[in-house]
């Protein structure tokens, strides 16, 4: 089976569900708190484990009570945790408001993630032993590039999901296979606020977009052919947190196994409709069987 690498980020997920997110100055009551574990590498490594991929995550958690829980997440899911080292020092966390929609904004405080600022022999050689690299930007960018340069360096193929946007160097996009933002981020990153616009200038550094867009589904564009509105399933979203992750992690497993685009879309929209019918990140993820029944 073609391995999976995950070089990101471990988060404990500290997540108020209100009715409406509080404004700034404003203070709201809310009715739910919960904590989920999350953080977008790792929940992007769940999702591929229980997707029925073999999963390695590297990155960092720290030495305090949340360290451990967000270890076994992992390792519960079926994900390779030999190269999840732990810091000393807080895990990293995100604190999260939930609104009644199921929409979600969040505060990431990075703690342990932010040690992971290079990569040692044992982690270059399990990115240039697998077959796909997954990517986020949680971790400092230092490791992000180096890990996207030896997955280039080794015909690995790389996907990155640019969460949290920020503006991204050309020694990463020249060494990024398929990237994968949502349309918010693919706004920040091109200039345009539509879609397909959207699209059609980030193909000119990347070979592969897939924009997600939520309840619309996801635009696919590759180079040479025409873009593509792949359909979401109708659902209702009590929480959309890890929702994205869900679908590139799902997305990975699909190409892994040479299923044809179409299909890894559809596979990858139906676990994400199944992850935002239920609460939490990591916690609301679909196992293979659920998704092939979706
Ligand atoms: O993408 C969702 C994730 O973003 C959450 O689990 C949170 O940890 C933040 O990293």
């Amino acid at each position: 089976m073609t391995r999976i690498a995950v070089l990101g980020s471990t988060n404990m997920d500290l997540v108020a569900y209100t009715e409406r997110a509080p404004r700034l100055g404003e203070t709201v009551t809310g009715r739910e708190f919960r904590t989920v574990p999350g953080g977008k590498g790792a929940n992007q490594a769940v999702a591929a484990a229980r997707a029925g991929g073999d999963v390695l995550m590297i990155g960092a958690v720290g030495d305090d009570a949340y360290g451990g829980l967000l270890r076994d997440n992992l390792e519960h899911s079926g994900v390779d945790t030999d190269l999840l080292h732990t810091a000393e020092g807080p895990s990293g966390t995100a604190h999260i408001v939930v609104d009644s929609a199921g929409a979600n904004a969040i505060v990431v405080i990075p703690g342990a993630n932010a040690t992971v600022t290079a990569l040692g022999p044992g982690e270059i050689a399990a990115i240039a032993g697998a077959g796909l690299l997954l990517l986020q930007l949680e971790l400092p960018l230092s490791a992000v590039v180096e890990g996207a340069r030896t997955a280039r360096a080794q015909g690995v193929r790389t996907i990155l999901t640019p969460s949290p946007v920020q503006p991204l160097p050309a020694e990463l996009l020249d060494c990024v296979d398929l990237l994968v933002p949502n349309e918010h981020e693919a706004a920040e990153l091109s200039g345009f606020a539509d879609p397909w616009a959207a699209a059609d200038h980030l193909l000119g550094r990347v070979p592969v977009v897939v924009i997600t867009l939520g309840a619309k589904g996801c635009l696919y564009a590759a180079r040479g052919t025409e873009p593509v509105l792949f359909p979401a399933p109708e659902v209702t979203a009590v929480d959309t947190t890890g929702a994205g992750d869900t679908f590139v992690g799902t997305l990975a497993v699909a190409l892994a196994e040479h299923r044809p685009v179409p299909e890894a879309l559809a596979w990858a929209a139906a676990a994400a409709a199944l992850c935002v019918q239920r609460p939490g990140a990591s916690a609301s993820m679909p196992y293979r069987t659920e998704i092939e029944a979706a």
